[in-house]
């Protein structure tokens, strides 16, 4: 259920701490959303100024050189620094994206930084994943079919079904998609959000999979898909180039197909 005021313990009124740094040709000022919740204190921003000649080129390398060098209680997730792994995903200057696969460069001024909007912060920059992925397990995300699988073999598809799944298989479940969408932000709780509703659809795709018809009723209902408005913002995030609206508009295709 939609709310629209925000809790009071959310407010960003805790005063911040400011770290300079003496000297450097080439300083750069980050602005980083701080919560802790075992403090009871509201979140803060705090400051940090780094000399890009000392740091490496992605807002990661400058998020590790201010937990290695200035402040050990920064908290943020990462595992592959290359745009793998999906954890590193937090809002940048206003937009999501990966930490490791943006660079610093271009962020114009000084770079706020805080989590991916609309989750729950568990502390600093890292969200709660729980919701999003209860979510994910409710669309069955794996390889169902009731025919026996041929002795020895594979389940085969030919380059065209393969082909099918292109744009849909490279999703890394960073949730930027779905944090950017206002449609998920006001009914997270009934609407499954672009980055599942792409995952979901990825199974609808795949010729092996021979449980459409369930999915589809699965995905039959007024939140659970058809709270996508075609708003666009998953698309213009996605640091994979995905389109979950594609997605979604092929879904309902589907659902449209099957109901003449
Ligand atoms: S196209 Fe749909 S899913 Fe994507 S941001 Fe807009 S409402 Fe959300
Ligand atoms: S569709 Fe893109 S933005 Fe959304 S979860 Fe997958 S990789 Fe992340
Ligand atoms: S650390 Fe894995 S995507 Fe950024």
């Amino acid at each position: 259920m939609a709310t629209f005021t925000l809790p009071k313990n959310s407010k960003i009124t805790g005063k911040g701490k400011s770290h300079t740094v003496d000297g450097g040709s080439r300083v750069k000022k980050f602005k980083i959303y701080r919560y802790d919740p075992d403090s009871g204190a509201n979140p803060r921003y705090d400051k940090f100024e780094i000399d890009l000649d000392n740091c490496g080129p992605m807002v990661l390398d400058a998020l590790f050189k201010i937990k290695n060098e200035t402040d050990p209680t920064l908290t943020f997730r990462r595992s592959c620094r290359e745009g793998i792994c999906g954890s590193c995903a937090m809002n940048m200057n206003g937009k999501n994206g990966l930490a490791c696969t943006t660079a610093i460069e271009d962020l114009p001024g000084e770079i706020r930084i805080t989590p991916l909007p609309h989750m729950e912060v568990i502390k600093d920059l890292v969200p709660d994943f729980t919701h999003f992925y209860a979510q994910y397990a409710s669309i069955r995300p794996w390889l169902q079919s009731v025919s026996p699988t041929p002795s020895g073999k594979e389940r085969l598809q030919s380059p065209e079904q393969r082909e099918k799944l292109d744009g849909l298989y490279e999703c890394i479940l960073c949730a930027c998609c779905s944090t950017s969408c206002p449609s998920y932000w006001w009914n997270s709780d009934k609407f499954l959000g672009p980055a599942i509703l792409l995952q979901a659809y990825r199974w609808l795709a795949d010729s092996r999979d021979e449980m459409t018809g369930e999915r589809l009723d699965q995905l039959e209902d007024p939140f659970r898909l058809y709270r996508c408005h075609t708003i666009m913002n998953c698309a213009n995030v996605c640091p994979k180039g995905l389109s979950p609206a594609k997605a979604i508009a092929e879904t309902k295709k589907m659902m449209a197909e099957r109901a003449i």
